[in-house]
């Protein structure tokens, strides 16, 4: 019977082994430190700290991340560079991610927190209305979240425009890429979403210089992860009146320490990383299918090209 490894200081081992167990009845699930004969472990399921746990399993086959994202997993020296790692794809983490972000551009977009602030003042003022036509939005990353967000929002009736690494032809987005078209992707945005993934190129891009070449009033919406921005530049640009409103899912240090600026700044909405959280119940498939496809010498699905860090 092949053995799965779970280990997670944040997700309810129960809950995954319940599932994945439920998804293949003759996949054995064991929880960190509880491990019983490593030698029996081929894949093991993680998110955060790994230590040299991973180094001591002789017949480890693939190390799944709990989550979309890597940048967790890929900097630990206990990560055995020869067996593959594979990311979280689930139609429910990328539906999940697609309502946050419509959430929050409507929400601005229909000026809800300024109507919100005027109910507690009991202030009754009708405010001019923009049309969704005149509200471009541009999403850095059109991968498996940013390019499922431009397709709802396009639908909506926004004009999207994408930013990637590679070049990308899509009738629905203008589409841009590389560093040297970023300045012209940023220039007619009224909503800036960062869904890149966190690497030595991407670390910090949110910074003085991407933040003045947007539009004056621009909002920013961050929900993949704190070290794309510079903390110190966005609240500049806030304070400034240069950026109209910011909504941050994630942070360079989580939990967001208490005395942080964010917490109480006027202009910025927060949540604890929540923007779309790996649901066990439907991602134990992806994990079953590739354990599936290991064991019949099939390709696997989402595996990391620890070259490009994503
Ligand atoms: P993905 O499918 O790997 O897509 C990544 C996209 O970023 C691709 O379009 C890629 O371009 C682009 N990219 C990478 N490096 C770039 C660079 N240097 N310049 C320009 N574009 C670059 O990733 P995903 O599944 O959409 O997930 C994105 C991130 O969301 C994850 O890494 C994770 O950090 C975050 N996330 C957050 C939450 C949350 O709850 N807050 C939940 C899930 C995921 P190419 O297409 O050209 O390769
Ligand atoms: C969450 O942040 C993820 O990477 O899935």
């Amino acid at each position: 019977m092949p053995t799965l490894l779970f280990k997670s200081a944040i997700d309810d081992p129960l809950r995954w082994k319940r599932a994945l167990e439920a998804k293949m009845p003759d996949l054995e699930v064991c929880v960190w430190p509880e491990c019983g004969n490593t030698e029996k472990v081929e894949y093991a399921l993680v998110w955060g700290e790994i230590g040299d746990m991973l180094r001591t399993l002789p017949n480890l086959k693939i190390v799944f991340s709990l989550g979309a994202g890597v940048d967790h997993l890929l900097p630990q020296e206990g990560l055995p560079r020869d067996v593959p790692t594979v990311r979280m794809l689930d139609a429910a983490l990328t539906q999940g991610m697609s309502e946050y972000l419509m959430y929050h551009v409507l929400r601005f977009h229909r000026r809800m927190s300024e109507y919100e602030s005027q109910q507690r003042a009991r202030v009754w003022r009708p405010m001019p209305q923009t049309e969704a036509r005149d509200c471009r939005i541009g999403i850095m990353g059109l991968g498996v979240l940013g390019g499922d967000a431009a397709e709802k929002f396009h639908a909506l009736g926004f004009p999207v425009s994408g930013w990637s690494r590679g070049p990308k032809s899509r009738s629905d987005i203008r589409c841009y890429h590389g560093k040297a078209q970023l300045k012209a992707f940023l220039r007619d945005l009224r909503v800036l979403v960062c869904l890149l993934p966190l690497t030595a190129d991407t670390t910090g891009i949110i910074n003085r210089d991407t933040l003045a070449a947007l539009p004056r009033g621009a909002c920013v919406v961050n929900a993949a992860r704190g070290g794309h921005v510079v903390d110190n530049d966005l609240l500049a640009a806030l304070d400034a009146g240069d950026l109209a409103g910011a909504v941050l899912d994630v942070f360079e240090h989580e939990p967001l320490p208490a005395s942080h600026p964010f917490w109480s700044h006027p202009r910025v909405t927060l949540t604890p990383h929540i923007a779309s959280l790996t649901n066990p119940d439907t991602a134990a498939s992806h994990v079953v299918d590739n354990v599936r496809r290991q064991r019949r010498g099939e390709p696997l699905v989402g595996v990391v090209d620890a070259a490009k860090g994503y």
